[in-house]
């Protein structure tokens, strides 16, 4: 049987990683700026990280939804202390796409309204509706298609407020990433996200945070959204909650009530889903990552901002973008080639540095390093 062959993929085959840094099965060594897709939070094969879920392997890997599993009690608790939304409830689920698929779902439950608002570069996924609320029609299938999802250009508070004069009353949520990730770090804008915040409250929609990619501690704070200083009404995440192992979830105010069936999943938040997820909050607490993100955040802008033919260099914390000029289109090919560092892209000029949240000085230097030489 052959793979069915949807990804592009570097002629590379990883057999080792650690923190920072990967090997390949010719004994290469790789400094990874990239995270496996802003996945890995703790650093690669974590010793810590790897006792803690090697130990519950151990013990159970998987009982279903239909018996009590505490971890997933101990994880809510910790997840809550962690991020600062004590009061709000957790539903675990698998991925970004489940995530947001829940949260749209439950958004709709929840106001008994169809119209979803999303933006112009967004992506959230996909699934069925995550991938309607996607600004992509190339992964959109026929099926797919639905006038349920609106797009209103990202960041433009005028076009949000004459939507929600007009259309309010159909809204049963909007969706937004923090930082948008796939679109090319698109940071928004903490008055638009207040704006958000107010048209939802205004007119009883559902403000949904999609932290798939820019939650987790990544920008400094747990939430990007965070820094609007409002909360939102139902977040999302994966990618980094796990470090590698899948899983995912959704935090919901305490005012969206839940019901017996309402949300339901197999493998969510199974035993050893609970365990990575509680060892990658107990790393990011314990070693101060979120700290760390915003410290080597800055650091690396700085640094970068500093080479004066990159543009446009933006982001927050440990998710950076910045736009590669015509006469450089090959940094992001040579950073791999030449000198073995992976860093992430988007379409069609963007550099996306998601590294892990403990990579540090002598990381960040490598990588200056390399892309000042590139640019001679
Ligand atoms: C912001 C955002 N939301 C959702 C997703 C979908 O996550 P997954 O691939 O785990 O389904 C992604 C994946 O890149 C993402 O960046």
């Amino acid at each position: 049987m052959d793979l069915f062959d949807v990804y592009p993929v570097n002629d590379i085959t990883i057999v080792k990683g650690l923190g920072s840094y990967i090997w390949d099965d010719a004994g290469n060594e790789y400094l990874d700026f990239y995270g496996g897709h802003a996945v890995i939070s703790v650093g690669l094969t974590n010793p810590y990280y790897v006792k803690r879920v090697t130990a519950q392997l151990n013990k159970i890997a998987f009982y279903s939804n239909s018996i009590k599993i505490p971890l997933q009690v101990e994880l809510a608790e910790k997840l809550g202390q962690v991020s600062g939304k004590e009061d709000f409830q957790l539903f675990l689920c698998n991925s970004g796409a489940e995530a947001n698929e829940n949260a749209m779902k439950l958004a709709s439950f929840h106001t008994r309204r169809k119209k979803i608002v999303a933006f112009k570069k967004s992506f959230h996924g996909r699934t069925s509706l995550a991938v309607a609320a996607t600004d992509n029609p190339s992964i959109i299938a026929p099926v797919n298609e639905t006038d349920n999802v609106v797009f209103l250009p990202f960041n433009d508070q005028d076009a949000l407020e004459d939507y929600f004069q007009e259309h309010g009353r159909d809204v049963a949520a909007v969706i937004i990433e923090g930082i948008q990730g796939v679109g090319g770090i698109n940071v928004a804008e903490v008055r638009f996200l207040q704006a958000i915040r107010n048209v939802c409250s205004e007119h009883g929609a559902v403000y949904i945070a999609d932290s798939v990619q820019c939650g987790y501690g990544r920008s400094g704070k747990f939430f990007s959204h965070d820094f609007a200083g409002v909360n939102a009404d139902i977040y999302t995440l994966a990618k980094g909650m796990g470090n590698g192992f899948p899983i995912g979830g959704i935090i919901i105010a305490p005012e969206i009530k839940a019901k017996y069936s309402l949300l339901g999943t197999t493998f969510g938040g199974n035993h050893l889903a609970c365990a990575a997820a509680l060892a990658v909050l107990e790393i990011i607490e314990g070693e101060g990552l979120m700290a760390n993100a915003e410290k080597m955040g800055n650091y690396l802008m700085d640094q970068l901002k500093a080479i004066k033919q990159l543009e446009n260099v933006r982001g927050r914390g440990l998710m950076i973008g910045f736009d590669v000029p015509e006469s450089h289109k090959d940094l992001k090919k040579n950073l791999l080639a030449k000198h073995r560092i992976f860093t992430g892209e988007a379409k069609p000029n963007v550099i996306r540095l998601l590294p892990a949240l403990n990579m540090g000085r002598k990381e960040a230097d490598r990588l200056i390093e390399a892309i000042k030489e590139e640019m001679v």
